[in-house]
């Protein structure tokens, strides 16, 4: 038998043959050797990988072919930003979307939606001044994108001039590859969206135009003058203009027809010459659109209903338990591989110890798993009726894989007890200081390219990263010498470490991972302070318990929050950590842009429900008109504005008593001259 240290040595020598094809087909642009050579090469990769699994693990074939995102391009700023969207799974999930809807605008109807087929491609964001396209964007990071203007300017179906168009509009849209296009090009990419974002990032435009990309617009960022009443008009128009549009966008309104739009297309779905993974809902009405905004990363107007998921089934192996970034032990699966829609799946998770005696899941169970789209697999049942009389009843640890005792906690504001069992060692636990760390290049946090989970998991076992700084002092030597670390993939990691050390305070503060503040709370937080040298106070037990005295009165503040950054910085090897890394970091002040209007400089609080909008609309107006929302009733405040239905008596009896000027709703809107 043909050893497996050998099979490993014979596949990782050629894995590092065809990163070096790879590189100078893709990132180079300068190919070193034939189109075939180099589909022969994968092909032999991909039969090994699929005959001997554990080389997947190892190294995925699919992983290592196609182009980075790269430095070659200029990066110009979206004048909108670029969101994601929010993904929505069953019925449930649109009825919760429906239902957020009207509580925010404060209405009782269903609004009208667009349904628009989620086309899976790459977006891109197209600016046209005076009717001529001056420039063509990549998505990027959301807020800056890549300049492909040559690149999308090789795709026939982008119109260069349109006519009759508000002066400015960025038409957005997905590039995108047909399946049938896919066919020739199927060993040099996984999949058709990697081709369509292989190409569109070519460095050399000549080579997209080998490759024959397509394209669907669905929406506008800027539009000057703002000339549309809904989406629907605003897909007539760009269909006017010579915009290729979907020919399945429809109007729906109810629940059912939600439900009718979204099985009919997945029915066809597969006849389409196109890949689509579901479909985007949109509220219909762009005033309203307006009023709903967006939190840090999705509109409010808009939701993905992605396609049902396809399952498989599979035998449990053993059950082993996860820890998570903020403690919280996961249990997972560790099943017989399985291909689920075409990847191998061999762990799904099991949520969590109530989950698991519920369900009663037991090792060596015959299971049925499920993969959605993007998100982890999970075991959806068992099946009993195939369990041996010998099986035993799993005994959830209550130890984490660190050897402390874990423990599930209270919430403070719904007195419940939580289904989750939580190491609460902090760095102390190098389970929790692990996935901290991926957490902190992760992209919403600094956003380290080149430092994926992977890699941080390779440098942690290596001792290359063990706290946050190390990542900012690498030894690029030791680095130098591991598999599958070339010299570009050396310079891009240390380009990318070195500009991440350039970060904002909120940024800063949602990076290193305090429990419950996420990018919206990090932002609040950084309002506060402003600066870093403020920030810092929070290590001094001192100062610590007055800021966080303060911190009751931001909104959205609460009592969890207080709590948790009380609990992260009275420990001490947190706070050295935390330390350390502020020393090696450039933390800029935050900024936040106060709007000037009608509120500014005022301080704002409301309670009660209002008839005319929800509590949330009516702190993003007052915000919009420059005021500053506070969460308690102190000297501070200027304005305590009180909803008919429910206001809390105590809040307008502190009021009152410190003489706070008390308006009613309409009161309030006549400030607003609403
Ligand atoms: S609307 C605020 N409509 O799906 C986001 N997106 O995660 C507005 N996509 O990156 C997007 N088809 O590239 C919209 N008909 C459609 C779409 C669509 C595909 C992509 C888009 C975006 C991703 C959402």
């Amino acid at each position: 038998m043909i050893e497996k240290k050998n099979i490993k040595k014979f596949y990782l020598d050629k894995v590092k043959k065809l990163i070096k094809f790879n590189e100078a087909y893709f990132e180079k642009d300068n190919p070193i050797v034939s189109d075939k050579i180099f589909d022969e090469l994968k092909k032999e990769l991909l039969d090994l990988s699929n005959k001997y699994p554990f080389l997947k693990e190892i190294k995925n074939i699919e992983e290592v072919v196609g182009s980075k995102p790269s430095e070659k391009f200029k990066k110009i700023k979206h004048t909108k930003p670029m969101l994601s969207l929010t993904n929505a799974f069953n019925k449930e999930d649109m009825f919760d979307f429906g239902k957020k809807i009207k509580n925010y605008l404060n209405i009782n109807t269903q609004e009208e939606l667009s349904a628009e087929p989620k086309i899976d491609g790459i977006s891109a964001s197209l600016r046209y001044i005076n009717g001529k396209m001056v420039y063509g964007l990549s998505r990027g990071d959301g807020i800056f994108g890549e300049d492909i203007t040559e690149n999308l300017s090789t795709i026939s179906e982008i119109p260069k001039k349109i006519f009759n168009a508000p002066k400015i509009i960025d038409v957005r849209g997905e590039v995108y590859i047909s399946k049938k296009d896919f066919e020739k090009l199927k060993n040099k990419f996984a999949n058709p969206r990697n081709a369509a974002g292989g190409s569109l990032r070519q460095k050399n435009s000549k080579e997209t135009k080998k490759i024959p990309l397509k394209f669907f617009a669905y929406g506008a960022g800027e539009i000057e003058p703002k000339t549309f009443k809904d989406q629907t008009e605003l897909l007539t128009n760009l269909k006017k203009w010579g915009f290729p549009i979907n020919k399945y966008c429809k109007k729906v309104k109810t629940l059912e027809e939600i439900e009718k739009a979204h099985s009919e297309l997945e029915s066809i779905r597969s006849s389409l010459d196109y890949d689509v993974d579901g479909i985007v809902y949109k509220v219909n009405n762009l005033s309203l659109q307006n009023r709903l905004g967006s939190t840090s990363n999705s509109p409010r107007w808009a939701i993905a209903y992605k396609f049902s998921s396809v399952k498989a089934i599979s035998k449990i192996k053993e059950i082993a338990i996860q820890v998570g970034r903020t403690g919280a032990i996961t249990p997972v699966a560790k099943i017989d591989p399985v291909t689920v829609g075409g990847v191998v799946v061999s762990n799904a998770t099991l949520h969590n110890e109530d989950e698991i005696s519920r369900k009663d899941i037991r090792v060596n169970d015959i299971i049925l798993v499920q993969r959605a789209g993007d998100v982890i697999p999970q075991v959806l049942s068992v099946d009993k009726s195939k369990r041996s009389v010998k099986s035993k009843k799993f005994i959830f640890p209550t130890k984490c894989l660190c050897g402390y005792e874990t423990k599930k906690e209270t919430s403070l504001t719904t007195k419940k007890k939580d289904a989750v069992r939580r190491c609460s060692r902090g760095y102390e636990c190098n389970f929790i200081a692990k996935e901290k760390l991926k957490h902190i290049v992760s992209k919403d946090a600094f956003d380290i390219e080149g430092l994926g989970k992977k890699v941080i998991d390779n440098f942690w076992e290596l001792g290359l990263i063990k706290t946050p700084s190390d990542i900012f002092n690498l030894d690029y030597k030791k680095i130098e010498k591991l598999e599958g670390w070339g010299n570009l993939s050396i310079k891009n990691l240390k380009n990318a470490v070195s500009s991440s050390k350039n970060v904002i305070l909120d940024k800063f503060i949602f990076s290193i991972g305090i429990r419950h503040i996420g990018q919206e709370n990090a932002k609040i937080l950084a309002n506060f302070f402003k600066r870093s040298e403020k920030f810092s106070e929070l290590f001094n037990s001192k100062k610590r318990k007055e800021i966080l005295k303060n911190l009751d009165d931001l909104d959205g503040i609460g009592e969890t929050q207080i709590k948790s950054i009380e609990d992260f910085f009275s420990n001490t090897k947190n706070a050295q950590i935390i330390q350390s890394l502020m020393n090696v970091l450039s933390i800029k002040d935050f900024e936040k842009k106060i709007k000037s209007g009608k509120l500014s400089n005022k301080n704002i609080m409301f309670t009660g429900g209002f008839k005319k909008m929800s509590r949330s609309e009516a702190k993003a107006i007052a915000e919009e008109n420059g005021a500053k929302i506070l969460g308690s009733v102190t000297k501070k405040l200027d304005y305590l504005v009180i909803g008919n239905s429910k206001p809390t008596t105590k809040k307008i009896q502190i009021a009152k008593d410190l003489k706070i000027n008390i308006l009613t709703e309409d009161k309030w809107y006549d400030i607003l001259d609403r």
